[in-house]
């Protein structure tokens, strides 16, 4: 059956994040092909505090209070924690108008929240869709291992080959923060997307999907036009492009139309071990080593595909 013909059960687990914002605002729009059963948040872009009040806030602006959002880990596996609000401002949707959201906080852990939900499955076993550094999966299959057969699979933004890093010169930020977690879910045994960098930098935030934005009446335009806004600035100084990178929505939007993307099967591994290349994802795309492969890479996305359903399901708002 088409990936984009199924109402899927999934499970956000995200670090808002102007670029995981805007993913929530696309997955919240699209109820019939998505059941979020829950956004779990971890620390990230921004501290926890912070990106579990910023995913409360998304789901305000998309009226959807039926979301439970949990908090989880405060810091990676083994490391310290590092943020990036040199990109995403101090608090981390810099460019949205930020209050104490309606939305409540769920008084359970999003680890535990994770392990119940994915042991419950049963014959209806649900994609996770993580768009931070992977702690929070990582931790839940230390917790209990037993909750692998309830992942479907786990569609996830993270790593680089083509593109290098946007971190150091050899890491993606997801990857780089909790190297360790990735070690763990690159090997969990489930299948496996990745959005890396090298998709994520072809859909570049220019002016015609905020022209488009800026003609919808929606608050939820208004406060996406803010945030995208916002992150444009450090990136297309960065980049030297017009806008920013969406990274984080590529993971939905494979979700939802996965004829955007191609991919190929690889082995992927990651640096635990050296400083210099910590956090490296090293991709066997050519097939040398001779390791089976664990996860579909993702290397092209048509990006007027990408944006077309990006504005077309943010259209959909009228709140
Ligand atoms: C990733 O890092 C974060 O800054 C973004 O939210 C995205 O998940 C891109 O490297
Ligand atoms: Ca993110």
């Amino acid at each position: 059956m088409s990936e984009a013909n199924t109402t899927r059960r999934i499970i956000i687990d995200c670090d808002p994040g102007q670029d995981d914002a805007v993913m929530l605002l696309l997955a919240l729009a699209s109820p019939e092909a998505l059941d979020i059963l829950g956004i779990t948040t971890v620390a990230g872009n921004v501290p926890l505090d912070l990106t579990q009040r910023n995913a409360r806030l998304m789901c305000e602006f998309a009226g959807r209070h039926d979301v439970p959002v949990f908090a989880g880990c405060d810091r990676p596996l083994q490391r310290a924690l590092v943020t990036a609000e040199s990109v995403h401002g101090t608090t981390g949707i810099d460019g949205a108008s930020i209050h104490r959201p309606a939305v409540p906080l769920q008084d359970r852990h999003a680890v535990d929240f994770i392990v119940e939900t994915l042991l419950a499955a049963g014959d209806d076993p649900v994609t996770l869709v993580p768009t931070g550094p992977l702690t929070n999966i990582a931790a839940a299959i230390e917790a209990d291992p037993r909750i692998l057969p309830g992942i479907r699979r786990i569609v996830m933004m993270g790593g680089a080959m083509r593109e290098g890093g946007n971190t150091t010169p050899s890491a993606e930020f997801n990857i780089y923060v909790d190297p360790e977690a990735a070690e763990i879910v690159l090997g969990c045994g489930r299948p496996l997307t990745i959005a890396p960098l090298d998709v994520s930098h072809q859909v570049v935030v220019t002016h015609e999907p905020l022209d488009a934005l800026r003609a919808m009446p929606s608050r939820v335009a208004a406060e996406t036009v803010g945030m995208l806004e916002f992150f444009n600035r450090y990136d297309s100084e960065k980049y030297g492009t017009e806008g920013a990178p969406l990274h984080d929505p590529c993971t939905i939007a494979y979700l939802l139309a996965p004829e955007l993307f191609e991919g190929k099967l690889c082995h992927v591994a990651v640096e635990t071990g050296s400083a210099l290349t910590r956090g490296h994802t090293a991709v066997d795309f050519w097939g040398v080593t001779g390791h089976p492969p664990n996860a579909l890479w993702l290397h092209r996305v048509d990006p007027a595909g990408f944006f077309a359903l990006l504005i077309e399901r943010l259209g959909r708002y009228d709140g």
